[in-house]
């Protein structure tokens, strides 16, 4: 039997997905080991392979087929435009991307005055700004931290995803505008559905069952 491999985005998504395949018996108790280097574990028994690799690059190992499936988040999937089926929300690591800033920049947000917007995204910060707000920004491209940027006078405002908000808040920040609902995804390489049909279709379709009961 082929290996179906399955990349994950390593970190909390990835254990919480390993949980949901624990509840259909798909285990790795190797992925268990927090002292463990190891980046691939395999389930030999299913014939499932999976490995954790950064967020930014599980739609490319997807869509190079170097991965059948990929758990990433929404924003990771908007982000790098690859080319593959989304096919599962699993309703995990909710969060939406917003721009936020200080509540001074509000007024500098709908004025035609420059402006410079720190992201980590700065595909869907250029699309938003150009293509829905029609404006015109400089988009500056940070790695992290991104809070940062407003209060040391980088930039005015910044995209980015916010889940609690409590990063914003403590930085005294705030959300000045929200644009899109993010979470989880199941991505799968366009050929690998064809060929792997059933075992996919069926993977899809127990996960969605757990997931629907987890939300119950
Ligand atoms: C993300 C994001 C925010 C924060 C939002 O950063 O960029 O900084 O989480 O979460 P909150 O609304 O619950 O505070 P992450 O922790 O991924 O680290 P990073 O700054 O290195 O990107």
């Amino acid at each position: 039997m082929r290996y179906i491999t399955i990349a994950l985005a390593k970190g909390r998504l990835a254990k919480q997905t390993m949980e949901i395949l624990k509840k259909l018996g798909i285990i790795c108790p190797e992925m268990e080991d927090k002292d463990s280097r190891k980046l691939i574990f395999t389930n030999e028994e299913l014939g499932f392979r999976f490995f954790l690799a950064k967020a930014n690059d599980v739609p490319t190992y997807v869509e190079y087929g170097a991965a059948d499936i990929g758990i990433v988040g929404k924003d990771t999937i908007v982000e790098e435009a690859r080319s593959l089926y989304e096919v599962l929300d699993l309703n995990l690591g909710k969060c939406r991307m917003c721009v936020a800033g200080p509540e001074s920049a509000r007024a500098l947000l709908d004025s035609s005055l420059p402006l410079r917007v720190a992201t980590k995204y700065p595909k869907i910060a250029k699309d938003y700004f150009y293509n829905v707000r029609h404006q015109s920004v400089e988009i500056i491209k940070l790695n992290g931290s991104i809070e940062l940027a407003p209060i040391v006078g980088l930039a005015e405002v910044i995209v980015d995803i916010v889940e609690t908000g409590s990063t914003l808040r403590e930085n005294g920040l705030k959300v000045l505008e929200e644009f899109m609902p993010l979470s989880a995804r199941m991505v799968v390489n366009r050929v690998s559905l064809k060929m792997e049909q059933e075992r996919i279709r069926k993977l899809i379709a127990d996960m969605r069952e757990v997931i629907e009961q987890k939300d119950a």
